[in-house]
C-alpha cells in the first residue's frame, strides 16, 4: 500500500520480546529496565495475525526483532509459521547472535532468509563494557562465521566514538567472509538519546585510507537502507546507514509494530495506532486492516533526529523494537 506520499509501505518489523540478554548501552538502561508484563506481550497467534493482515494491504517483508528475539521460547516455530504465511516473500531475524549458534538448523529448516548480527567491536573488554554482561565478541564472531556458511547474513555496528578503532577490524570481515558489514550512525532515542557522534560519511573517510579502491555498489549487497561499497578482493560488502544525517525517509518502506501491539509509522515520533485492544476485543480482521492502513497514513515525511526537541518518542530501542 502507498502512503499518503506515495512511498510504497512492503516491509513490517515485528518485535517479539522488549527482554535482551545484553544491556547495549545505547539501547538500555543498566539496571531497573521496565519491561512489559508478560500478558502485555502479543502472543505469537496474535503476530500472525497482524501478519495476516499486514499481508492483504501489501506488505510481504518481515523482519523479527526484539529486544533479543531468540530469547523468547518458541522462536523458531513463530518464523516457520510467519514463513509460511501466504503471501510472505521474506522473513529475516535481527539477533545479537549469542543464542543463535544452537538454533541456526531449526531458523534455515524454518524458512529463515537472513540474519544481521549485531557486534559493534570485535574486541572482548570493549564489548563487555558495552554490553554489561561478560559476553564475549568472539561468542558472537563464532555465529557470524556459522551463519554466514548458511545463510544471507549482515553484521550490524553502531558508530560510537568509543569504537573508533574497531572500524577496520569490523570491516576486514567483509573482506574475509560472504557478509555485509553495516555501520549504523546512533539514533537519539531512549538509552541512546546522548553522546558523541560519528557520521557515517566520517567512517567512510576512515574505511578509504584501508580501501582506496572502496566505491558504491548498486543492490547486489541488498536494498535496504544502506548504502553499499565494494573494493577488489572483498568477499562481501561494506554498507553505511546515515539514518541520521542523510536520512532515507523519502524511500521509507516500514512499519515496526512493538512488542505490546503498537504500531509505529516512524521510529523518531510516539504516534501510532494500538493493535492490542483490536486484537484482544471482538474487532474482525476488516477493522485490523483499517487500522494498520490508519498507521500507513500516518507516516510523516522525516524523521527529525537533527532537532531533538522535535523527538516525541521517549522509549528505548528495546521497547520500541531495534
Ligand atoms: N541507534 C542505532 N541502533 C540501535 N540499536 C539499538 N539502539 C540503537 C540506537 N540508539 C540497534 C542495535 C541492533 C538492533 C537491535 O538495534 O545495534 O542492531
Ligand atoms: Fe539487546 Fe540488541 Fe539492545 Fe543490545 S542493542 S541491548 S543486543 S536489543
Amino acid at each position: 500500500m502507498r502512503d499518503s506520499l506515495g512511498r510504497n509501505i512492503n516491509y513490517l518489523r515485528l518485535s517479539i520480546t522488549d527482554r535482551c540478554n545484553l544491556r547495549c548501552r545505547y539501547c538500555m538502561p543498566g539496571d531497573g529496565v521496565a519491561l512489559a508484563a508478560h500478558d502485555e506481550l502479543l502472543r505469537y497467534e496474535e503476530l500472525l495475525r497482524v501478519a495476516e493482515a499486514a499481508i492483504s494491504l501489501g506488505i510481504d517483508r518481515f523482519k523479527v526483532t526484539g529486544g533479543e528475539p531468540l530469547v523468547r521460547r518458541g522462536c523458531v516455530d513463530f518464523v516457520r509459521s510467519l514463513k509460511a504465511l501466504p503471501g510472505v516473500r521474506q522473513v529475516t531475524l535481527t539477533t545479537n547472535g549469542l543464542l543463535l549458534p544452537p538454533l541456526l538448523d531449526g531458523l534455515c529448516a524454518a524458512g529463515l532468509d537472513g540474519v544481521n548480527i549485531s557486534l559493534d567491536t570485535l574486541d572482548n573488554a570493549q564489548y563487555q563494557r558495552l554490553t554489561r554482561r561478560g559476553h564475549s565478541a568472539d561468542e558472537v564472531l563464532r555465529a557470524v562465521r556459522l551463519c554466514a556458511a548458511r545463510l544471507p547474513t549482515k553484521v550490524n555496528a553502531v558508530l560510537l566514538p568509543e569504537t573508533a578503532d574497531q572500524l577496520i577490524p569490523l570491516a576486514e570481515l567483509a573482506a574475509q567472509l560472504p557478509v555485509g558489514v553495516r555501520f549504523i550512525e546512533r539514533m537519539p532515542l531512549g538509552a541512546g538519546e546522548s553522546g558523541r557522534t560519528v557520521t557515517a560519511d566520517a567512517a567512510l573517510d576512515r574505511l578509504r585510507t584501508r580501501w582506496p579502491s572502496l566505491a558504491p555498489t548498486d543492490g547486489i549487497c541488498g536494498n535496504g537502507p544502506a548504502r553499499y561499497f565494494h573494493a577488489e578482493g572483498m568477499q562481501g560488502c561494506i554498507g553505511l546507514i546515515d539514518a541520521v544525517s542523510h536520512g532515507f525517509c523519502s524511500r521509507c518502506n516500514r512499519l515496526r509494530l512493538t512488542s505490546t501491539g503498537f504500531l509505529k509509522p516512524c521510529l523518531c515520533y510516539e504516534q501510532g495506532v494500538d493493535l492490542k485492544p483490536l486484537l484482544r476485543g471482538s474487532a474482525d480482521d476488516a477493522a485490523l486492516r483499517d487500522a494498520i492502513c490508519k498507521a500507513i497514513l500516518q507516516k510523516p515525511a522525516a524523521h527529525c533526529f537533527t532537532q531533538r526537541d522535535h523527538i516525541t518518542e521517549h522509549h528505548s530501542m528495546n521497547q520500541i523494537g531495534g
